[in-house]
């Protein structure tokens, strides 16, 4: 087993402590939160950032959001919950955690109406950490069942960040290979750079890295020639939410990835909690598809890359058809094709 982190994000003193990712790998700058404005701003500025972690951070969000609430009458209480909660929902689109989360802690107040104010805002507090607690357990079964997948030798290539920055524990499509080099195997890895926001660059390569993993960092266009080398035997990429077809929503560029993948003959392997799999939502082409900033192209660390004004085009995820994709790894198990029945099992275990 890996030695216990630094933990990224934690409740202390009544507040969420996040470290602040935009800031690595310059420095390690941790933020402590205690305004549901706060929370909200760290998560659509990506200061946290990656499907389980905003769950996570959402749902201390929301238990700080109520922390004001009025204690006279539930339907009081509730009432400014749901302003919260629809506040806290409007900070990112894409990653199903976040809905997730915030539902959960919903309904966890929904079956406690009966009971004082108080003491729901105290079980909304212990659901915060359940959940917290939760993602770090389903990431080392999803690193378990992920090693089945791995040989020592192996070279994997990833995309963005799907690690411990990314999770409550050692991540999803970075799980095996943390679990992998535990157990004295020796994995290539290759991380995508990911323009425009740089999350392989800044965040996977800074982390596997600080681990003692073998990783190379290559931009995302040359994803390409390392596959027709021969330097990839395995993809492994994490996912912001999975339809019950089992399209998979993940960091824009993970699509061509996929697409290279198979025209290499290399399989193509999603790496999620169950969490992150959302059975109302049919195909990709009904998930909500985040746009961001165009400055975030035209513009590199404050630089100006491109000519002022230029016409940009900025989704932050794309949508990989399941037809691409070799296998689901969960908590539960790698799962497969076809989705459409495999992901509704899988959840009612
Ligand atoms: O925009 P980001 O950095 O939040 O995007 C993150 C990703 O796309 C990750 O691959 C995904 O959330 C899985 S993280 C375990």
């Amino acid at each position: 087993m890996p030695a216990p982190q630094e933990s990224y994000l934690r409740w202390e003193n009544d507040r969420l402590i996040l470290l602040d990712q935009t800031r690595l790998p310059q420095e390690k700058h941790f933020l402590a939160l205690d305004s549901v404005e706060g929370v909200f701003e760290a998560i659509r500025k990506l200061r946290v950032r990656g499907a389980p972690a905003i769950g996570v951070a959402a749902a201390y969000g929301l238990v700080i959001g109520v922390r004001e609430a009025p204690e006279a009458s539930f339907d009081a209480f509730y009432d400014h919950l749901l302003k919260q909660k629809k506040f806290l929902a409007a900070s990112r689109p894409t990653a199903v955690n976040l809905f997730w989360a915030l539902d959960r802690l919903e309904r966890k107040a929904l079956s406690l109406r009966e009971r004082p104010v108080r003491e729901i805002k105290q079980a909304l507090l212990q659901e915060a950490r359940a959940i917290q607690d939760e993602d770090r357990a389903m990431t080392e079964a999803i690193g378990r069942h992920g090693l089945s997948l791995l040989q020592d030798g192996m070279g994997v290539l990833t995309h963005c960040n799907t690690g411990k920055l990314a999770t409550a524990g050692i991540g999803t499509a970075v799980a095996p290979i943390y679990l992998a080099k535990a157990q004295g195997m020796t994995i290539r890895v290759f991380a995508d750079e990911t323009r425009p926001l740089l999350q392989g660059a800044r965040l996977t390569a800074w982390e596997l890295m600080d681990a003692g993993i073998d990783v190379t960092l290559i931009t995302d266009s040359t994803a390409a020639v390392v596959m027709r080398r021969g330097w990839v035997d395995l993809v492994i990429v994490g996912a912001d939410r999975i339809a019950r077809n089992g399209d998979v929503a993940n960091k824009i560029g993970t699509y061509g990835l996929a697409l290279l993948a198979k025209a290499h003959g290399i399989p193509f392997y999603v790496a999620a909690p169950s969490s992150t799999i959302d059975l109302e939502t049919a195909t990709g082409d009904e998930i909500v598809i985040e746009e961001r900033d165009p400055d975030e192209v035209r513009t590199c660390y404050g630089c100006r890359i491109a000519p002022e004004g230029a016409n940009v085009y900025n989704p932050a995820f794309d949508v990989t058809p399941h037809e691409l994709v070799a296998g689901i790894i969960t908590e539960k198990g790698v799962i497969r094709p076809p989705y459409s029945e495999t992901l509704p099992h899988l959840l009612e275990r």
